[in-house]
């Protein structure tokens, strides 16, 4: 690498210092981040004349053939708009194929409009159309209500004819509710899956309503759930609940499986009534 260098637990607080000069709430976010959950795997820094002045970096997420998500990616504001965003990450890129096999690059944006600084993100959005992503999924009022969140992907590889792939009857279990972090009341169900279920689907629209009434009591606004789609019926229980698809992260978990995205807005007049009627 050229102008990247791995980030260390020492440069933590120079790193959580420059998110700051943009948001003290991903700051915040950041910080437990690298503190709490992920640690500095992965991340990269970037310094001029000894200053730490920018930051990138990926995750793998589990269970994915060579798909990577972008982490928290920041140049200092005093540094924005001289090209250095586009050269960090044209390096991060160029390592992710080179040096990871990396397939696919996905990479989550908000559409938040500052009040005094307009669309925060805008730069971002623009630098990474520019470098290949495109928008695969949108949630909107997903950070909160006129906040939306932007799923962007893109091929690190020459992009493959997606194979056939068979369906799979499994069946699925909701294990928890969860408020999505980062979120003013999204929330989503944790399951898990037992492979060889029946050939019906692998969720009833019952079960479905035991997480609606659950996630209602603690007066979530929004629901979100994904799964992949070699899954026989997903989609039947969930739509039938009142979900929307909201689209999908194509060839996902592996070239042929992609991530379905579904999205519930519980109607705030009528939050009493069940998901069927609102
Ligand atoms: C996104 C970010 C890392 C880019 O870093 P940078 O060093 O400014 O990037 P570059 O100078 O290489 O490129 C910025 C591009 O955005 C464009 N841009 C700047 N402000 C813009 C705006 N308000 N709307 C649209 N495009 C804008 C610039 O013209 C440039 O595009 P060009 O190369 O086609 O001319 C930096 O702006 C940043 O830290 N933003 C805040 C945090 C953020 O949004 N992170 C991503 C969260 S997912």
């Amino acid at each position: 690498m050229n102008l990247l260098r791995p980030m260390l637990e020492d440069d933590i607080d120079a790193v959580i210092a420059l998110i700051e000069s943009h948001d003290e709430d991903d700051a915040e976010d950041a910080q437990r981040f690298y503190r709490e959950f992920n640690g500095c795997y992965g991340q990269f820094v970037l310094e001029q004349q000894g200053e730490l002045i920018g930051v990138t970096g990926f995750e793998a997420p589990i269970g994915c053939d060579q798909s990577y998500w972008l982490s928290w990616t920041y140049i200092d504001a005093r540094h924005t708009n001289r090209g250095l965003g586009r050269k960090m990450l044209t390096e991060l890129f160029d390592y992710l194929q080179q040096q990871q096999g990396g397939r696919k690059l996905f990479v989550k944006v908000s559409d938040y409009v500052d009040e005094e600084d307009g669309p925060i993100y805008a730069a971002a959005l623009h630098l990474y159309e520019s470098m290949g992503f495109s928008i695969e999924v949108k949630h909107e009022d997903f950070y909160d209500v006129g906040e939306a969140q932007i799923i962007l992907g893109m091929w690190l590889q020459q992009e493959q004819e997606s194979p056939t792939v068979t369906q799979q009857h499994v069946a699925i279990k909701f294990n928890e509710i969860f408020e999505i972090g980062e979120t003013e009341g999204s929330w989503s169900f944790g399951w898990h899956e037992r492979k060889g279920g029946g050939s019906d689907a692998p969720f009833t629209v019952e079960d479905v309503q035991t997480g609606m009434d659950a996630v209602r009591e603690e007066s979530a606004r929004c629901v979100f759930l994904s799964f992949p789609s070699n899954y026989a019926g997903i989609g039947d229980p969930l739509i039938e609940s009142g979900f929307t698809q909201a689209g999908k992260l194509k060839d996902y978990y592996a070239d042929g499986i992609d991530e379905v995205h579904y999205a519930y807005t519980f109607n705030q007049k009528l939050l009493a009534s069940t998901p069927n009627e609102t």
